[in-house]
């Protein structure tokens, strides 16, 4: 079973990935660790994060270890990400991993749990199970701003806010594989949600659609 979950940053999909692939006992890739690993490599070599020959190397080299590095949780890292993202030609260098892993997942799971932007549009249009997850853009600056905080670093929620804007532009504009919900997926809006009533929701559909198939 492969369940693909899309949404803008801090909508709550990355926690609600994690749960439902232990829930359904799935292997779970966050992919836009792909993205940050290959930007934060980038902005290691010292080099323009706009040096799209040397992003594409860097994507078609990027290793499970590669996406365990502490640094790409940073809003840095996160910046970075959305950069290389932008290019068509890193997103091309990133598909096989991300299609490797569904097909084959690691420790002889069942199936698995893709988190991004375009996993559900372009990565495995097959997907068992397409969610897209999202929320108001003050909800998801004011749920960043928290976990920062709780990660001990300052942050201020206008220009957290400012920062969200631009990155979901970014995502939202480009031309190739923009965030925008698959067509068959089911919207989950986690805005007025805790963590468990969007995990309820989650499972309810995932086992509909397990039903149905
Ligand atoms: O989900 P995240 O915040 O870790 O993603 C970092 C950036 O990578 C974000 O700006 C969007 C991009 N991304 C993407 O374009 N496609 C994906 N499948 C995952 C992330």
């Amino acid at each position: 079973m492969i369940i693909a979950i899309d949404g803008p940053a801090a909508a709550g999909k990355g926690t609600l990935a994690r749960r439902l692939a232990d829930r359904f006992r799935l292997a779970f890739l966050d992919t836009g660790r792909l993205y940050r690993a290959v930007g934060v490599k980038l902005a290691r070599s010292g080099l323009d994060v706009s040096d799209v020959e040397t992003a594409v190397a860097l994507a078609s080299e990027v290793t499970a270890a590669d996406l365990d590095d502490q640094e790409l949780k940073s809003e840095a890292a996160a910046n970075a990400a959305s950069r290389v993202a932008a290019m068509p030609e890193v997103r091309a260098a990133l598909v096989d991993f991300q299609r490797a892993f569904a097909s084959n997942p690691p420790g002889g799971a069942m199936g698995a749990v893709l988190d991004g932007r375009d996993i559900g549009t372009v990565i495995c249009p097959d997907a068992d199970v397409k969610l897209f997850v999202t929320a108001r853009i003050e909800v998801r600056a004011r749920r960043r701003v928290k976990e920062l905080r709780e990660r001990g670093l300052e942050a201020i929620y206008d220009r957290v806010l400012h920062e969200m804007k631009e990155r979901d532009a970014r995502d939202s504009e480009r031309h190739v594989s923009p965030l925008v919900p698959a067509e068959d997926s089911f919207v989950i809006d986690t805005s007025d949600l805790d963590v468990t009533a969007a995990l309820v929701a989650a499972v309810k559909y995932v086992s509909s659609r397990k039903l149905s198939g």
